[in-house]
């Protein structure tokens, strides 16, 4: 009988970013994104988890071998990730404001085409900007 397994994958990397709103003031930026919204930059050290969902092969018992996905999130997101800033360098974040969600989306976008070709679904991404602030993606609308 077949059963469906959840596999997280956990990346880390560290980016620099700004949230800000050109036609606020610089109080009502700092209002709405706090230190998120400081002039000169700053930066977060993120922790990436991707959960994909598949059945255990019969043979090897992996539903996804993890060096793979670990290879495509790589390539395809941390390379592009690590050491830049968000809000200037990425191709695939251009015109997205760097908020977790967006950036948690854009993340989603870039692997899920991967993913599925090697025989499993993408189920989730969840993206730490600090200890204490995640967000989840699972998809969809
Ligand atoms: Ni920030």
């Amino acid at each position: 009988m077949s059963k469906t397994v959840y596999v997280t994958r956990k990346e880390r990397f560290n980016a620099a970013h700004k949230l800000w709103h050109e036609e606020w003031s610089e109080q009502k930026n700092f209002d709405t994104f706090g230190k998120c919204s400081n002039p000169n930059w700053h930066g977060h050290n993120y922790d990436l988890f991707v959960t994909i969902k598949g059945v255990p092969d019969p043979i090897t018992g992996f539903c996804m071998d993890l060096k793979d996905l670990s290879k495509i999130i790589n390539s395809k997101v941390i390379d592009k990730l690590d050491h830049k800033n968000l809000n200037m360098d990425v191709d695939f974040l251009e015109g997205i404001k760097s908020s977790t969600e967006n950036v948690a989306i854009a993340i989603w976008e870039q692997i899920e085409q991967d993913i599925n070709a090697c025989g499993c679904q993408l189920h989730a991404i969840k993206l730490y900007e600090t200890e204490n602030n995640f967000v989840e993606y699972y998809g969809g609308k």
